[in-house]
């Protein structure tokens, strides 16, 4: 299947089960077609971007005792999971002139994403819910907008939502065992043991794309949009150990661990 025929599938399909569906055959890049910049995905009705303000706020730790909460958290993650996809498709979509090594090195990434999106789901029936009861914001999606080139979507994807995730994923693991959930915290550390992964082709790629004579920082940090800076790439509570899993110098990891903190002047 041509990689552009599997990008397109997900942002023009308003079926979850489609946009879910696995590449068929293996993958080939011999079209990958003009630039194009998708505005929106197509979603099935009850998935489609509602306000922040509609769609529920994630709730805490604490609240975890809840089921309903629980609930709630695998809901807002498998948003934030399809999402992460339909962002990939859309940079696949909008950079053809890539790096066709690059273009297929997001394809596992991508089918990392469909699994993560189908684990929350499938765990959300067991609470008796389906994904797209609650209303789901578009945040990742909009960010996305802002990406102008491949190195653009490094920094902004991978090595900021993405890298966030690695403190977001232990920190969620934690909610859910401390509630005696062991279903859930055995997805947020599956998903945890991936993300390093995903983290991992951000800095690789930043690396390969940039000018030989940046540093890296210096690259992520001329690549990432406003509001997107280096304090989102985090959690409350910071791991060193996945950022060094993933290839993160010691540099870069403490330039985002102390990041943000002048704002507080
Ligand atoms: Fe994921
Ligand atoms: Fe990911």
């Amino acid at each position: 299947m041509e990689i552009r025929d599997f990008a397109e599938r997900i942002l023009q399909s308003d079926s979850l089960a489609e946009k879910l569906r696995p590449l068929d055959g293996p993958a080939t890049d011999r079209i990958p077609g003009p630039p194009q910049r998708f505005p929106l995905p197509a979603r099935p009705a009850n998935l489609k971007f509602a306000g922040r303000k509609e769609a529920p706020a994630m709730p805490a730790p604490t609240a975890f005792r809840d089921p309903a909460k629980r609930a709630v958290a695998h809901h807002i993650m498998a948003n934030h999971e399809l999402q992460a996809l339909e962002v990939m498709a859309f940079t696949l979509c909008a950079f053809p002139d890539a790096p066709t090594e690059f273009r297929h090195g997001m394809l596992p990434i991508m089918a990392d994403e469909q699994r993560h999106t189908r684990m929350h789901a499938q765990r959300l029936e067991e609470f008796g819910m389906t994904f797209g009861d609650l209303p789901v914001n578009g945040y990742f999606w909009l960010k996305a907008q802002d990406f102008q080139s491949p190195l653009d979507y490094l920094a902004g994807l991978p090595l900021t939502f993405e890298a966030g995730n690695l403190d977001h994923t232990i920190e969620f693991e934690q909610a859910y065992d401390s509630a005696g959930d062991k279903k859930g915290a055995g997805i947020m550390r599956a998903i945890h043991q991936d993300e390093i992964g995903h983290v991992a082709f951000g800095i690789h790629w930043l690396r390969a794309m940039k000018p030989a004579d940046q540093t890296d920082w210096d690259a992520y940090i001329d690549h990432l949009h406003w509001p997107l800076r280096p304090e989102k790439a985090k959690g409350k509570a910071f791991q060193r150990q996945p950022r060094l899993d993933a290839g993160l110098t010691d540099e870069f990891i403490d330039q985002i661990q102390h990041a943000g903190r002048d704002d507080l002047r």
